[in-house]
């Protein structure tokens, strides 16, 4: 399954869709490398790149959410943390075992998940942030 960012992700908040960007070019990258059979090292390098950026671009959300008194925050920020440990726990074992098909299958469930994350709490962010700063 191959994932392609689409305008329907959009939140309108630039600094949020341009690293909802790159977190969705990423986990392409990382699932591609697993359909083609790419060895342990390159497969172990996509998942810790999109971890990483999974965790940069959390604590910018985060960031934005202090900084504009965000109502939801503590709730968002469970999420977050809820997932990167999922994240981390899959990149594990990705690099330990490689791309099983029950791998690569988490894998898949895990960017579906955080695109449903980014159609509903990241966009009620995005919104809140544009009518704070009217
Ligand atoms: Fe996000
Ligand atoms: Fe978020």
């Amino acid at each position: 399954m191959a994932f392609t960012w689409t305008k329907d992700l959009e939140t309108g908040y630039p600094l949020i869709d341009s690293e909802h960007k790159q977190l969705i070019k990423a986990a392409d990258e990382l699932v591609e490398a697993c359909a083609q059979g790419k060895g342990r090292q390159e497969i172990g390098n996509a998942v810790e790149f999109l971890s990483n950026y999974t965790k940069t671009h959390f604590a910018h959300e985060e960031d934005l959410q202090v900084k504009n008194k965000y109502p939801d925050y503590a709730a968002h920020k469970n999420w977050h943390q809820a997932y990167v440990r999922e994240i981390e726990n899959v990149a594990t074992k990705l690099k330990a075992e490689g791309a099983t098909i029950a791998l690569v299958a988490e894998v898949n469930a895990k960017v579906s998940q955080l695109i449903g994350h980014i159609k509903t709490a990241d966009l009620k962010l995005a919104q809140f942030v544009k009518n704070a700063s009217k």
